[in-house]
């Protein structure tokens, strides 16, 4: 499968991670504060992020996954956003996490948007979710900013979230 780049922004490139990475990876995915409401547990070290990187199945599989984010006035990884296939639910899913620093300046809402699009336009898919737990306001927000509309209440994996979902046309 080949592996797509992800979406180019005003301010951002994506892009696949690679195990050069690992010490950015390792610096967000880490952070207890960023990872409270991911439902993931935070890595302890930067092998774990270099190993979480080399076994990273999506692109393999789907030839997209969660994308670097890559800022262009400095060319460092702020974070990630992008799309992963659910089997499971047979579905979409949008995700994103950036480093604390990088927070309130519109670039989760930036790549967000860009991701989606690059969703439909790029992938030809045609629907797209999001699963986000009520207490997290500031990722509810970035969703709807992206024009993504709550689709009810989901339980994911004993998680109580709010789905979001959003189509080509823009609608839910
Ligand atoms: C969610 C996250 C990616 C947002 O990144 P960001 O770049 O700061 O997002 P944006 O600046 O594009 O938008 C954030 C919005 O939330 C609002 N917001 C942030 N914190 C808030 C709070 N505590 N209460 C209310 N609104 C809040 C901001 O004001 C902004 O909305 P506005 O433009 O209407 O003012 C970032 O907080 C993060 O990495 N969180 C940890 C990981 C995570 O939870 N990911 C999502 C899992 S579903």
């Amino acid at each position: 499968m080949a592996y797509l780049i992800g979406p180019d922004t005003e301010r951002m490139t994506h892009r696949v991670f690679t195990t050069a990475d690992a010490e950015s990876a390792f610096a967000l995915n880490s952070d207890p504060y960023v990872m409270r409401y991911t439902g993931d547990t935070p890595l302890t070290s930067v092998d774990d992020a270099r190993r979480f990187i080399a076994d990273y199945p999506d692109f393999d599989e789907v030839g997209y996954g969660r994308w670097a984010c890559v800022l262009k006035e400095t060319q460092t990884i702020i974070g990630f956003c992008g799309l992963k296939y659910l089997p499971d639910l047979d579905e979409v899913d949008i995700g994103f996490r950036l480093l604390r620093r990088f927070w309130g300046r519109g670039l989760a809402t930036e790549a967000c948007i860009a991701c989606n699009s690059f969703g439909f336009d790029t992938i030809g898919l045609k629907r797209i979710v999001a699963f986000v737990m009520p207490e997290n306001v500031a990722s509810i927000r970035v969703l709807e900013k992206a024009g993504m509309q709550c689709d009810g209440e989901f339980d994911y994996d004993g998680i109580p979230t709010i789905r979001f979902a959003t189509t080509k046309s823009g609608s839910g």
